[in-house]
């Protein structure tokens, strides 16, 4: 494996994003009960941090619109996404629409979203927010969870839904 090196401690963005896209990852929507309806957006930053507090981060863009309305809220839920759920990925992903419109879902804590078919999902509250860069980091307090053993994660891996094999081009 070659290292690719732009220069003394210059990362090219493209070149960043190409090899941290090796790490794969799952995909989550962190939802919450907003005053004017239910908020989410798709979010692949997702990690456990801590067990004793119970704690989660993830990391929203400085550039997200749903954000900031999830923060004032307080409270919030973090949907792991099921295999079949690729549409769901996509469809939080998309700015300035209703991204509920045909989306089955339950109040959980806090009343905010557990979408239907989840493979899990973490109700947390607020617990801290650190500078992350042009994002920020979030620490959530877990306040309660539950898994379904029988569902399949979504996989996010080099841009694409699912495992990329091989030296097939990256996204
Ligand atoms: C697979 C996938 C993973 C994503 N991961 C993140 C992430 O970790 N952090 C983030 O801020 N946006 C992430 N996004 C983009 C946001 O979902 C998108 O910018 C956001 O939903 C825009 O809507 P908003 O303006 O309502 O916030 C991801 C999108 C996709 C499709």
């Amino acid at each position: 494996m070659t290292a690719q090196i732009d220069g003394p401690g210059v990362v090219e963005p493209a070149t960043l994003r190409d090899v941290l896209g090796h790490f794969a990852s799952g995909v989550v929507v962190v939802t919450a009960a907003g005053p004017d309806g239910p908020l989410g957006f798709t979010c692949q930053s997702f990690a456990s941090l801590s067990l004793d507090p119970p704690l989660v981060s993830f990391a929203p863009s400085r550039t997200s619109s749903t954000w900031p309305r999830i923060r004032d809220v307080g409270a919030f839920c973090v949907n792991v996404l099921a295999a079949d759920q690729q549409h769901l990925s996509a469809g939080f992903a998309r700015s300035g629409v209703d991204k509920f419109a045909g989306v089955g879902w339950q109040p959980g804590p806090h009343r905010a979203p557990v979408l239907d078919g989840a493979c899990a999902w973490i109700g947390c509250t607020l617990w801290h927010e650190y500078d992350g860069g042009d994002h920020t980091i979030v620490a959530g307090r877990v306040r309660d969870l539950a898994a379904d053993a029988s569902r399949t994660p979504l996989l996010f891996h080099r841009g694409r839904y699912g495992l990329a094999t091989g030296a097939e081009e990256d996204r």
